[in-house]
C-alpha cells in the first residue's frame, strides 16, 4: 500500500519555488468552487485588480495565465509575433537565451544583442541594432536568474518607444521584489511567476499587456500559432475591457491554484510595495555582509546586483554538489548554476518569506558550518 504523503520541511534558498506563506497554502485548501462560480468570477476580479497594482499598470489584459512563468512569456511571444517578424532579444544569461528560443519558436527572425554574463546591456547597444533595420519587438529579461544580475529598463524601454517597435520584459524573479513600474517605464508587455518573490507555489505566469501590445495583436495577418496561450482567446473567460458579455469557457482554471496567488497579492498590498522591496534589499546586504565574514563573495559586480537572488563564488577546492547536498540534510536548499557559471557558483534565492534576517543568519550559519569556516 502506498504511504500518504509526506514530503520534507524544507527552506527554500534556491532560485525559486520559494516557501509560500502559511496564509498562502490556508487558502489553497478553501473549499473548492467552480471556475464560473460567482464567488470565483469575484476572485477573478480582485486577482486582476491586485496584479495591476503590482505591475504598476492600469493595463486591463492584466491576468495569471494557468501555466508557470514560461507560458505567461510564451503567450506573450507568441501573441505579439507573427511568422517572418524581426525580434531583437537581448540576452545578459542563460534566461534571455530562453527569450530567443521562444522568439524563434514563435517564427521570428531573431537579431540577438549580448554581453558576457555578469554583465548587462548597455542601451546604446539597442541602439546600434536599430541601425542595422526596425524590429517589432525588444525582449528583454529584468532580473537574470542565471548571472544575478538586475538589467536597468527605462533607457532602453524609450530607445524602443522611438523605434515604434514594442517592448516585453521577462519579470520573473523580479516582480514582487524590487521596483518594475510598467506604465511609467513605457513596457508593452510583462510576464512573471508566481513561485518567487509572490511568494506562492508555482502554477500561475502573471503577466500584463499593454494597449499598444494588444493593437499590434488586432492588426495581425496570421492567426496565433496556439489555442490555449491565445490572449483573446483566454479573456473571453477573463473578461474583455468594459464588456458584459458572459464569461465564455475557455479552460477550468486552477481554482485552488488561484486561491493561493490572490492571497499571496493580498499579502503583498498588506505589507506594502515599497516595504516588501525594502525588505529584499535589505536581507540582500546582510546576506552579502554575512558571506564578507565567512570568506566568501558574490559573482555579480555590485553595480548590478539582484536583491532578491545572489550568485556565489564556490572557493577553490569545495566541491559543489557535496555541499548543496550536506545544505539539504541540514533542511535548506540552495541550488547549482548554469552554463559557463555550473560548478563554480550557488544560487541563492532570498524570496517572498524567506527574505527576512533570521532565514539569512540560518542559512550562513549553516553554510559555514558545510563549508567548515
Ligand atoms: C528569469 C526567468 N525567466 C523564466 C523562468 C521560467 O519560469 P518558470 O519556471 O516559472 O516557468 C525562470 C525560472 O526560474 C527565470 O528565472
Amino acid at each position: 500500500m502506498r504511504a500518504p504523503l509526506d514530503p520534507p520541511e524544507v527552506l527554500l534558498l534556491g532560485p525559486g519555488p520559494s516557501n509560500p506563506h502559511p496564509a498562502v497554502s490556508k487558502a489553497m485548501a478553501a473549499p473548492l468552487v467552480s471556475h464560473l462560480d460567482p464567488y470565483f468570477l469575484t476572485v477573478m476580479e480582485e486577482t486582476m485588480t491586485d496584479l495591476r497594482t503590482l505591475f504598476q499598470t492600469r493595463n486591463h489584459h492584466t491576468v495569471p495565465v494557468s501555466s508557470t512563468g514560461t507560458g505567461g512569456l510564451e503567450t506573450i511571444m507568441f501573441n505579439l509575433v507573427e511568422p517572418g517578424d524581426e525580434v531583437i532579444v537581448g540576452i545578459i544569461g542563460h534566461f534571455g537565451q530562453r527569450l530567443a528560443e521562444l522568439a524563434h519558436a514563435a517564427g521570428a527572425v531573431v537579431r540577438p544583442v549580448d554581453v558576457p554574463w555578469g554583465q548587462v546591456l548597455d542601451p546604446l547597444q539597442i541602439a546600434r541594432e536599430f541601425e542595422n533595420g526596425p524590429a517589432k519587438l525588444v525582449a528583454l529579461v529584468h532580473a537574470e536568474t542565471s548571472t544575478g544580475a538586475a538589467q536597468p529598463l527605462p533607457d532602453i524601454a524609450r530607445i524602443v518607444r522611438e523605434h515604434d517597435s514594442l517592448l516585453m520584459v521577462d519579470a520573473v524573479t523580479s516582480l514582487g521584489g524590487m521596483e518594475l513600474d510598467v506604465d511609467e517605464w513605457l513596457i508593452d508587455a510583462a510576464g512573471s511567476c508566481s513561485q518567487k518573490c509572490i511568494g506562492a507555489p508555482p502554477g500561475s505566469g502573471p503577466i500584463t499587456v499593454g494597449p499598444r501590445a494588444i493593437d499590434a495583436i488586432h492588426r495581425r495577418t496570421t492567426p496565433v500559432a496556439s489555442w490555449y496561450f491565445d490572449l483573446q482567446r483566454l479573456f473571453s473567460y477573463w473578461g474583455e475591457e468594459g464588456s458584459t458579455k458572459a464569461r465564455v469557457f475557455h479552460h477550468t482554471a486552477p481554482v485552488a491554484n488561484l486561491y493561493g496567488f490572490r492571497e499571496a497579492l493580498r499579502l503583498i498590498h498588506t505589507e506594502g510595495m515599497q516595504a516588501r522591496f525594502h525588505r529584499h534589499q535589505e536581507a540582500h546586504d546582510l546576506f552579502v555582509a554575512e558571506l564578507d565574514q565567512i570568506g566568501l563573495s558574490l559573482f555579480t559586480p555590485p553595480e548590478h546586483r539582484l536583491p532578491m537572488l545572489n550568485v556565489v563564488n564556490i572557493p577553490d577546492g569545495v566541491e559543489d554538489a557535496k555541499v548543496r547536498s550536506e545544505m539539504l540534510e541540514r533542511g535548506i536548499e540552495i541550488s547549482g548554476a548554469f552554463g559557463p557559471l555550473a560548478g563554480r557558483a550557488w544560487r541563492i534565492g532570498l524570496m517572498g518569506t524567506n527574505a527576512t534576517a533570521p532565514v539569512v543568519n540560518r542559512l550562513v550559519t549553516n553554510l559555514a558550518e558545510v563549508l567548515g569556516r
